[in-house]
This record gives C-alpha cells, structure tokens and sequence, in this order.
C-alpha cells in the first residue's frame, strides 16, 4: 500500500469530452473461452474506428503476455486480472475512449467491482453477455484447450472444472450461436446509439 500520495485532479472528463468530441465509457464482454468475445470485440472496434469512434480493445490473450503475464488462473488470481483491466478501461474510458474489454470474467463479484469502480467515476459501463452454450464452445475450441482440460492437462478450467457464472442483467444479451458476428455487433452499436452514448453511425 503506497502512503505519502496525493490525488492529483487535472482536466475533468467532460472538458476533455468536448475538445475530442465523443464520450467515453466501457464496453465490457463477457462468456466463456471460444464464446467469440474476441471475435466480436475486434470487429466491433473496427466498426466504431470506422466511422470516427476512437475504441481501444483490451482482451484476456494479449493482456496476460503484459500487464497481467504474472496471473494465472486461479480465483484469486482471476479476481486480480479483472480488477486491474477494470481500472486501465476506466482510464481509456475517462480519456474519451471506446474501450472494449474482452475476458472471460467468471466471477459476477468481479463484474460488479468493474461496474462499481466506473459508476463511482460517472463512466458508463456496459455489460456485454456473449452466450453460447458450453457444449458449442467446447465443440468450437479453436485452440484445443476444452480438449486439454477434458484430459485433465488444464486445471481449472473455465465451464469444465472452474465455474462460469452468467450476468444476471446484462445489458446486451448476444447469442453467438444463433447471430453473425456482424449481427452481434450491429446488437452492441445500436444500443450505443439509442442510450445516447455514440452519435448515430452514418
Ligand atoms: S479470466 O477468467 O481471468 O477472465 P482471461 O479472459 O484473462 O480469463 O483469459 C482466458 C484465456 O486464457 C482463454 O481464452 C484461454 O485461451 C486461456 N486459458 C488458459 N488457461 C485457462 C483456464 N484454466 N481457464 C480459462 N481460460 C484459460
């Protein structure tokens, strides 16, 4: 615990919202590996980049060889990664940016403090469920890892030795089994658009 510190305040959120001229807030995906999270998140961001959005993805395969490359799977160590994402998507979020995490987040404890950590600062935060049955996923396992945890190589693994529990709530509910990746994100855009969060994307 650091003591001797002070909180510096600088620009606040709207001076800087109105300089860069779009608000910021979190987009926070959650599902069990290969739901399609990642897939959806890059293409998401791809369309928001496209029509002037500034987005910025976090996501649980490319995080954990930097930030997080000391964590790895146990519930404390999953409670840890989801903490510190939360709070670096509450940074990209207070400097105006899109940003769209992508882990799988098992724990609904985790997905909370995340919540609670942007509803303090006055940051929206979305909860995004990408739903696909475990059977799908572990048929889908595009990297042979529901294989390995069935073998009993990986140890708690998540929906097949680990627990995965679903949001209650969230506030977009996409069903990757059923809906394109395309459909899933026009879902995630259109609810954007509707609570006021982007500009209408034309
Ligand atoms: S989280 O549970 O802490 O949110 P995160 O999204 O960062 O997980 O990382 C999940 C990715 O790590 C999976 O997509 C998979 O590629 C890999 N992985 C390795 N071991 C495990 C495990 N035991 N459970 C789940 N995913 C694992």
């Amino acid at each position: 615990m650091a003591t001797n510190i002070t909180w510096h305040a600088g620009l606040t959120h709207d001076e800087r919202s109105k300089i860069s001229g779009q608000k910021g807030l979190t987009i926070w995906l959650t599902g069990l590996s290969a739901s399609g999270k990642s897939t959806i998140a890059t293409a998401l961001e791809q369309h928001l980049l496209h029509y002037g959005i500034n987005a910025y993805r976090l996501d649980g395969d490319n995080v954990r060889f930097g930030l997080n490359k000391d964590l790895g799977f146990s519930e404390a160590d999953r409670n840890e990664n989801i903490r510190r994402i939360a709070e670096v998507a509450k940074l990209f979020a207070d400097s105006t940016t899109v940003a769209i995490t992508s882990f799988i987040s098992p724990y609904r404890a985790d997905r909370d403090t995340a919540r609670k950590l942007h509803d303090d600062a006055k940051l929206p935060f979305l909860e995004v469920y990408v739903d696909v049955p475990v059977e799908v996923a572990e048929q889908r396992d595009p990297k042979g890892l529901y294989k390995k945890a069935r073998a009993g190589l990986i140890p708690e693994f998540t929906g097949i030795s680990a627990p995965y529990e679903e949001p209650l709530k969230p506030e977009v509910h996409v069903h990757s089994d059923k809906a394109s990746v395309e459909e899933s994100v026009k879902q995630i855009a259109d609810y954007l658009v509707a609570q006021g969060l982007i500009k209408k994307l034309e």
